[in-house]
């Protein structure tokens, strides 16, 4: 376990910046997400670290120590890809202990095959050891690039998007067989995902990245809850957040947000001409009674599992995405009153789309 520190880490391909002045401190033994779209820089930080890439500037540390002129097989580092990249040749078997035959770590027959015993067992690939890869599912493949990358024991594990080629039922499970291995193991593990929902439930803390700049870094539940601004608050979750533009004004020490078709009394968060609303579909329902903060027409209703999402227009115009549970019965065409719950607002300066600082 060791902990690694990016020190405002820069990567730039000819004049174009994947990443800039990227500070990230992970703790020994944590499990990072790296997530963002497309683009946005995640692989770019695994390679750094990973010794496939230097920097243009900054320091990578790897508890305590700088790396950056250290050769990959000299970091303790192990990485998973996208695509496993299993010797379609050798055996199960022989394609673990692959990386123990190698040069640098070469040991006897005995030790080698106590060392794939112990990650078949971890693995569940005791029975798969004399099949050939093409022999394998897709998930069975993945577990075992997952093994060959495990069984040198590295402190830190590097993964990058490693189930986006499985289909989603498979990908949960293998979300959760990495997570169980990460408990049991407890190597330091930097996973990269675009998937928001892989990212929150795999992770202690997940960094979020949009064009090679880090936006956020935080725990999940920081994440969804205080998203330090729009493009994290729209990335994550389900569905994005709801965003309604209107403006803020104190009175009686409260203040009051006015939108068309909408004024709600919030606890004080100042004044300011231009904001954001933002909030999610868990944080709208009907109203019970005739104290509604909005009307809105019902647009269109979606079974989702045991929930309700329901597409709203509200009085001013602005569409919204609301959650409610199967038991209500909201119909298409017609109009009702809904409640915003205060303590799930957030508040957004409109030009920049940061989070207004009385609102965290
Ligand atoms: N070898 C390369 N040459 C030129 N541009 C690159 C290279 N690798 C990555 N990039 C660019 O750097 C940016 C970040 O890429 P990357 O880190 O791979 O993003 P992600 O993994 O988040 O999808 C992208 O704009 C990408 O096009
Ligand atoms: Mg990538």
């Amino acid at each position: 376990m060791l902990s690694v520190k990016f020190e405002t880490v820069t990567k730039t391909y000819g004049d174009k910046v994947a990443l800039s002045a990227l500070d990230l401190d992970i703790e020994k033994g944590s499990f990072v997400s790296l997530l963002g779209p497309s683009g946005s820089g995640k692989s770019t930080t695994l390679n750094l670290l990973a010794g496939m890439l230097r920097p243009d500037e900054g320091e990578i540390w790897i508890d305590g120590n700088p790396v950056s002129h250290l050769s990959p097989d000299k970091r303790n580092i192990a990485m998973v890809f996208q695509s496993y990249a299993l010797y379609p040749h050798m055996s199960v078997g022989e394609n673990l202990a692959f990386p123990l035959r190698a040069r640098r770590h070469r040991r006897d027959r005995q030790a080698i095959a106590e060392a794939i015993g112990k990650v078949a067992e971890s693995l569940g690939l005791g029975d798969l050891l004399d099949r050939f890869p093409k022999e394998l599912s897709g998930g069975q493949q993945q577990r075992v690039a997952l093994g060959r990358a495990m069984i040198r024991n590295p402190k830190v594990f590097l993964l990058d998007e490693p189930l986006s080629n499985l289909d989603v039922r498979l990908r949960i499970k293998m979300r959760r067989d990495i997570k169980d291995l990460h408990d049991r193991v407890g190597a330091t593990t930097i996973y990269v995902t675009h998937d928001q929902s892989e990212a929150l439930s795999l992770s202690d803390k997940v960094a979020v990245f949009n064009e090679g700049r880090l936006q956020q870094y935080a725990s999940p539940l920081e994440i969804y809850e205080k998203p330090v601004n729009t493009f994290v608050a729209n990335f994550v979750g389900e569905r994005g957040m709801n965003f309604i533009e209107g403006s803020l004004r104190s009175r009686n020490g409260k203040s009051v947000f006015s939108a068309p078709g909408m004024e709600l009394v919030i606890p004080g968060r100042g004044a300011d001409d231009a904001v954001i609303l933002g909030f999610r579909m868990e944080a709208i329902e009907p109203a019970r009674d005739d104290r509604a903060d909005a009307r809105g027409l019902i647009k269109q209703v979606e079974l989702v599992g045991p929930d309700r999402v329901v597409l709203l227009e509200l009085e001013g115009g602005q569409e919204v995405v609301c959650r409610t549970d199967a038991g209500v019965i909201l119909n298409k065409g017609e109009t009702h009153g809904f409640v915003l719950t205060r303590g799930k607002l957030s508040f957004f300066d409109k030009q920049s789309g940061d989070a207004l600082a009385s609102a965290r």
